[in-house]
């Protein structure tokens, strides 16, 4: 929408503001004490408390962010993998702006405005071949739901998943089902057949036949009653696992041959893996028929075929996101895809390398204190010692005093996940997370 010459004038001042405001000329808002007092009434307000002190006060600068009371941190958590481009990225905040001075707030599925389709088209236009249809939504794991309702509508109601071990497809009641976490769905009644076969194991040279021969014989055994396979490339909250092409094709191919539709869940993976799907990055897309994403996309879609188009009324609900959150998120992918950051030369890959030299470094100068290196692209993680979870959980906590926020993955063993922010961490901020990385693993 153009507002005309006044709102560009306001825009522009606003902007510079805060650039000015990112280069040293703001105040925290809160005292330590103040802030502290803040978390502490968070706590009793929602019965838990946050897992890091961590309350920010609204200003960042790409890798790095003002908590309330002050204290600049790098952020390599990013709320678990949704802030590619860091922290007050201008470009971003200013496509914010002009979607916030639209007349909605929210926008649905039966009253929406123009960035509903154009966020669509936009995803459309990069989705891996053969996918061309989509619906938007808020959370990943409300996409996972819309992909596994229109899954068994098309297998004529077989209520059957195939998951991996280890998966985590979000926390609405079917999908606490799927995910391999007794502990997420502890009192919750099982209400439909999940069958769990074996990721990749990398130490495992009989890892792939292992896989295929439980899927064959889930098949063999329940075939019928299967609707669809569920599949992370790389598997997130597990701890960043990767498996070869290889690993996937046969058993994507038995799911063919028993009509079980292979839906990749790329929640976490979707901007990660140093092409915008994970699908096209393993090239994959002959056999995906569903891909979910959330995360970076600021929102979520379930993108399919037009061959598994639901019957209308299947798929709906009151949001399909925020206004401001489906520009930012459109404006996320054109960046993404005009800036160089994926294929094998793209920033991404860089990255990669260079984290993975900062981690062999880390390595060597701690001997035997870290290990099982694994990841791709913007997600990589590592072990620390024999990754007992609450040695991990004591690491990441020491570096969050340090100044360095992180997220762990996988239950014992563990391991540290490092969620790059890709968008715009330069090489001296990673030198410096690894500075922090490295005194912690000292103390
Ligand atoms: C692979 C995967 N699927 C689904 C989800 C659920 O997404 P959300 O937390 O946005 O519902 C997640 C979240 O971490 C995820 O990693």
């Amino acid at each position: 929408m153009d507002f005309g010459d006044n709102f560009e004038r306001g825009l522009k001042l606003i902007l510079d503001s805060i650039a000015e405001a990112q280069a040293g000329g703001a105040r925290a808002p809160l005292s330590a004490a103040a802030m502290k007092r803040e978390l502490d009434g968070l706590a009793l307000l929602r019965g838990r408390p946050a897992f890091y002190p961590y309350l920010g006060s609204g200003l960042g600068r790409g890798a790095r962010v003002m908590l309330a009371d002050g204290r600049w941190m790098l952020d390599f958590a990013l709320g678990i993998g949704v802030h590619f481009f860091g922290h007050g990225n201008l470009d971003l905040i200013e496509t914010a702006i002009r979607a916030a001075a639209s007349d909605l707030t929210m926008q649905g599925n039966l009253i929406f405005n123009r960035e509903y389709r154009a966020l669509m088209k936009t995803l459309l236009d990069h989705a891996p071949r053969g996918i061309d249809q989509c619906w938007l939504s808020l959370s990943g794991a409300d996409a996972n739901e819309n992909a596994l309702k229109l899954a068994r509508q098309n297998r004529d109601g077989r209520p059957g998943i195939i998951a991996f071990e280890h998966c985590f497809h979000g926390r609405t009641s079917a999908m606490a089902e799927i995910t391999d976490r007794p502990d997420y769905r502890f009192g919750q009644p099982s209400t439909f057949p999940v069958y769990r076969i074996p990721f990749f194991n990398r130490d495992d040279p009989d890892s792939a036949k292992k896989s295929l021969d439980a899927l064959v014989q889930v098949i063999r055994s329940h075939g019928d009653e299967i609707a669809a396979f569920i599949v992370e490339l790389v598997q997130g909250e597990a701890g960043f696992i990767t498996a070869p092409r290889e690993f996937f094709v046969p058993l994507f191919e038995q799911c063919h041959k028993q009509r079980i539709i292979v839906w990749a869940d790329e929640v976490q993976t979707f901007a990660r893996t140093g092409e915008l799907f994970a699908t096209d990055w393993l090239q994959l897309a002959d056999y995906v028929e569903m891909i979910t994403i959330g995360k970076v996309l600021q929102g979520s879609a379930l993108l399919y075929r037009k061959s598994l188009a639901p019957d209308p009324g299947l798929i709906s609900g009151t949001f399909s996101g925020a206004t401001v959150a489906m520009a930012v998120g459109r404006r996320i992918i054109e960046k993404l895809c005009d800036e160089n950051f994926f294929g094998p030369e793209g920033r991404e890959k860089q990255l990669e390398q260079m984290t993975r030299a900062h981690l062999a470094r880390l390595g060597d100068a701690h001997p035997g204190a870290i290990s099982h290196v694994d990841g791709t692209g913007a997600m990589l993680a590592f072990r620390v010692g024999s990754g007992t979870l609450e040695a991990t959980r004591a690491y990441i906590r020491r570096c969050f005093d340090a100044g360095l926020a992180l997220y762990y993955g996988g239950h014992d063993p563990a391991c540290v996940r490092l969620f790059l922010p890709a968008g715009c961490l330069s090489e001296d901020e990673l030198s410096d997370a690894f500075t922090i990385l490295g005194e912690c693993l000292s103390e």
